[in-house]
């Protein structure tokens, strides 16, 4: 069942003379983890709001075509609506902050506050998902006294807690230490295999091999490519449009190893491990 459907989706920011989204068409399963990549400014933080309706409600602009998220068109609903199907987590955890609460525990309740989730559920919820961003030891801080990476985790939190259809994350790991990125991409992972659909705008592409299912390559706000990341990070023509394979792909690709009965590169660890075991060719 397609989860979102998007077909020829055009926007302009107000006073831009550039379209941000030019003529966007794809659609994602459910429970599909599709990832966004592309260079800066090729639209992937637009593409993420124009999927949770931030576009056209809050950031209004020219806007055309359609946007389906889970059989809702934004453009017809509130934003209200959306948020009880899709949950985002911006690029920057700061603007996410209420700004009202006084710790972590306070501001990953209030939004199942808003949303009316009974008490003893609310406190479950909440406990679960302290625990699998493992930020249980700042509960009682202030979010305003977190580290960046901690105010990520509990930004991600937040979301995870209201039990999204569809989970939009941009770039949520971007505060964060190799470590830190490796737990809460396996927390995602972990939301992902219980069914919930994924989207991801990233820059980490070993992530992106890692992880994603499919995924959607953009440039200057067009789609060049939807596709697994094998084929899409084996494209020729990829670093025209600003964006390096995996590190494991390019070695595969410089010393002329494809995976076994394929025309693409290896593109996680794993894989390249496999075929180099198997002996490299002379080349
Ligand atoms: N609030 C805004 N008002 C006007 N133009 C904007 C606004 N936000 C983004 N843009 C423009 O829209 C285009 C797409 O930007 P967007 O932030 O979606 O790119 P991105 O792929 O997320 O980049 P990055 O990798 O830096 O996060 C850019 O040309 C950008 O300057
Ligand atoms: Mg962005």
């Amino acid at each position: 069942m397609n989860k979102i459907i998007v077909q020829g989706l055009k926007y302009k920011y107000p006073l831009s003379d550039m379209l941000a989204l030019d003529d966007i068409s794809f659609q994602v399963n459910e429970g599909e983890f599709i990832g966004i990549i592309g260079k800066n400014s090729s639209g992937k933080s637009t593409l993420c709001q124009a999927l949770v309706g931030l576009v056209p409600h809050f950031y209004k602009g020219a806007y055309g075509g359609k946007v389906l998220v889970a059989g809702l068109e934004v453009k017809n609903h509130s934003l209200a609506d959306i948020s009880l199907k899709v949950g985002m987590v911006f690029q920057n955890p700061f603007t996410q902050v209420t700004g009202s609460k006084m710790t972590v525990y306070e501001e990953i309740a209030f939004g199942l506050e808003n949303i009316g989730v009974p008490r003893k559920e609310m406190i479950d919820r909440i406990d679960d998902v302290l625990t699998l961003l493992k930020i249980e030891h700042v509960k009682d801080h202030n979010p305003f006294d977190l580290s960046g990476g901690q105010m990520q985790r509990m930004a991600i939190a937040s979301i995870i807690a209201m039990k999204p259809d569809i989970l939009v994350l941009d770039e949520p790991t971007s505060q964060l230490d190799p470590a830190g990125s490796e737990e809460v991409f396996n927390a995602i992972q972990s939301l992902s295999k219980q069914g919930i659909t994924v989207i991801l705008a990233e820059h980490k592409m070993e992530k992106v091999a890692q992880y994603c299912d499919r995924v959607l390559l953009l440039n200057d706000g067009r789609v060049v490519d939807v596709a697994t990341p094998e084929i899409i990070f084996s494209r020729d023509d990829l670093e025209t449009y600003g964006v390096l394979a995996p590190v494991y792909t390019r070695v595969c690709r410089a010393l002329g190893v494809k995976k076994d009965g394929s025309d693409c590169y290896p593109v996680t660890l794993e894989a390249a491990e496999r075929v180099l075991r198997k002996g490299v060719p002379l080349v």
